[in-house]
């Protein structure tokens, strides 16, 4: 007798459905494999690299966006400035200015006038030799006297004075940005309206 819940001829059992593997297992799999093989530490350190790269560029654009915030600015010392009123200057030179300024401050019987203190021969800073009575350039020897004016040395000229007047107040105004020079072989501008206090 035939069976009722015999199968139809020609059909198998069906197999039982695999359960898919999640995305996270998947690549689970594929890292610890190729991980533990020499190939998979291959690719590890190409893997690291690669990271490392990435990160190194994006750090580098990173500085360059914020470069951005900055201004490309110089900050050059001031070349106007006061230094005081005529009366905090005796005779003679006074230096306290020089490392601030680069200017020396001078007292004669015909007035107040500043010295910037370049050497005109190749630009270095002279010193005030009190006991020699004079500057002396340390770079190639050059020599001036008490006013700047150069007697020994190299140096072609005189030191340039700054510009120097009084403000409303009566403090000493000296402008850098305007200099009194004596060219060698010219007329000195030493006496021209600015370069000297009359006091
Ligand atoms: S720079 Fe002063 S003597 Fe040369």
């Amino acid at each position: 007798m035939a069976n009722s819940t015999l199968e139809p001829a020609g059909s198998a059992a069906a197999p039982p459905p695999r359960s898919k593997p999640s995305l996270a297992q998947a690549f689970g799999n594929i890292f610890s494999k190729s991980e533990d093989s020499d190939e998979g530490k291959v690719i590890a350190r190409r893997r690291k690299f690669v990271m490392a790269a990435v990160l190194g560029t994006l750090g580098v654009n990173l500085l360059m966006f914020l470069r951005f915030f900055f201004p490309r600015a110089l900050y050059e010392p001031k070349t106007k400035f006061r230094i005081g009123y005529p009366g905090d200057f005796g005779f003679g030179v006074d230096t306290k200015f020089q490392n601030q300024y680069r200017i020396w401050v001078v007292r004669n019987t015909e007035g107040i006038f500043v010295i910037s203190a370049i050497c005109t021969h190749l630009g270095c800073t002279p010193d005030w030799k009190a006991s020699e009575n004079k500057f002396k350039c340390p770079c190639h020897g050059s020599g001036y006297d008490p006013e700047g004016v150069n007697f020994e040395g190299p140096a072609p000229r005189p030191m340039d004075r700054a510009h120097v007047e009084l403000d409303p107040e009566g403090q000493i105004v000296v402008d850098l940005s305007h200099v009194y020079r004596w060219p060698k072989g010219e007329p000195s501008q030493f006496n021209d309206p600015g370069a000297i206090i009359r006091v």
